[in-house]
């Protein structure tokens, strides 16, 4: 028996031994496992890595297991936020998941390790992708060490950020494995340019929500949690931008217990269409972008908005509005971070706590619920000089 395939969850269509991002009838295709054997779950042998999840994650021969140095990631009892945020009645069971931890700083290793390798087990050798940071940082690191050629798309916009970002971790890099061709004055003209240089060149295009490897790669943020937490929480709050770690880690407690947590997706509120959308706008997407969140500052719909709508997930601003309000706010947000011992903080996780304060203190999560805060990554170079004294 196959240890996995891909079924559309519209018309039912199975998809196995190839890398196929959404169905033919453009239904969402999840990865399914056969047979898993629950006595060996997690894996020991494989440490601390996410490799340990193999069982349920979507790779034949883990010779093909790529290696990137991941590790189980920190995950907190809050006592300074959980008072901060509710303090009439703090909130008794609040978590926080840290990613910063990880070897570019951001949860989007999670899905370079599984995208890459599996990628690479299909006999690719070449990927193309479109990104404005983390994930082709993360992708960038995991194709030099599993010496895949990546093709990076970026909007010239994102010139400075990216090579500022890249320099990072330029020792890790390899030049003969990494291409960053800046293209298209937006995000939406890189991705579609990303996408006819794939089609055309028969490369397969990592990139977004459609991709299922980087929601099966994420979902073991999910599986750590559950192993920690022994139970389902009631509520995954986590900034959003394409949707992939909302979905992931829904995905992984509906695999290992059959129970789905109420998701929240947090945008800035400079540049919230996803947010915009649930409030009932009729024109959710914004021409301009009035955020300094630059992780997750596009004035973009995803595909996976219904989706996610699907799922339950409840969609809030973080901060209470533009650029300005975040420079007043964000150094209170940080502040709790540190106090609750998370020391390296990025704006995306700062907007995520604030729009969990909203939901908090709007009703819609009460204190005594079980949340996990999804701390999805460190400062980047977005940090304006205005603030930068509050993070040494
Ligand atoms: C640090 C960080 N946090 C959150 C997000 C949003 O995650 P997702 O794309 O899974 O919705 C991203 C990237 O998009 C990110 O880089
Ligand atoms: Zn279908």
């Amino acid at each position: 028996m196959l240890k996995f395939h891909q079924q559309c969850l519209d018309c039912g269509t199975i998809y196995n031994n190839s890398y196929v991002r959404n169905c033919e009838c453009g239904g969402l295709i999840p990865f399914k496992y056969n047979d898993t054997d629950p006595e060996g779950f997690p894996d020991r042998s494989f440490g601390d890595s996410p490799w340990k999840y193999h069982q349920v994650l979507p790779l034949d021969d883990l010779d093909y297991a790529i290696d990137l140095g991941m590790k189980k990631t920190p995950f907190l009892k809050s006592k300074r936020i959980a008072e901060a945020i509710s303090p009439d009645r703090p909130m008794e069971n609040l978590y926080i998941k840290v990613e910063a931890v990880q070897p570019t700083r951001t949860f989007k290793d999670r899905e370079a390790f599984m995208t890459v390798s599996r990628l690479q087990e299909l006999g690719h050798n070449q990927i193309v992708t479109a990104t404005t940071g983390d994930s082709g940082l993360a992708h960038a690191r995991a194709c030099s060490i599993a010496g895949v050629k990546l093709y990076i798309y970026a909007p010239e916009n994102a010139r400075e950020r990216s090579e500022r970002m890249l320099d990072e971790i330029r020792s890790e890099i390899d030049d003969e494995y990494v291409e960053v061709i800046y293209s298209g004055a937006t995000f939406d003209e890189a991705i579609a340019n990303a996408m006819s240089f794939a089609k055309k060149s028969d490369i397969p295009l990592e990139y977004g929500f459609y991709n299922q490897l980087r929601i099966e790669g994420i979902k073991t943020i999910g599986f750590e949690v559950l192993e920690d937490l022994k139970r389902v929480p009631d509520w995954y709050v986590q900034a959003v931008g394409s949707g992939v770690g909302l979905y992931g880690f829904r995905k992984a407690c509906m695999e290992r217990y059959g129970v789905a947590p109420r998701l929240a997706g947090i945008q800035p509120k400079g540049c919230a269409p996803m947010v915009r959308a649930f409030k009932g706008y009729d024109d959710p997407t914004e021409k301009t972008v009035d955020t300094h969140v630059l992780g997750i500052g596009n004035p973009k719909l995803y595909l996976s908005y219904p989706h996610l709508i699907n799922a339950g997930t409840v969609f809030e601003y973080g901060f209470s509005g533009g650029k300005e309000s975040e420079l007043a706010e964000i150094p209170r947000l940080l502040e709790l971070y540190h106090s609750d011992g998370v020391p390296d903080v990025g704006l995306e996780s700062c907007t995520a706590l604030s729009g969990l304060e909203h939901l908090v203190q709007s009703g819609a999560i009460s204190p005594d619920e079980t949340v996990v805060l999804m701390c999805s990554g460190g400062m980047r170079c977005d940090l304006p000089e205005e603030l930068a004294d509050t993070i040494t």
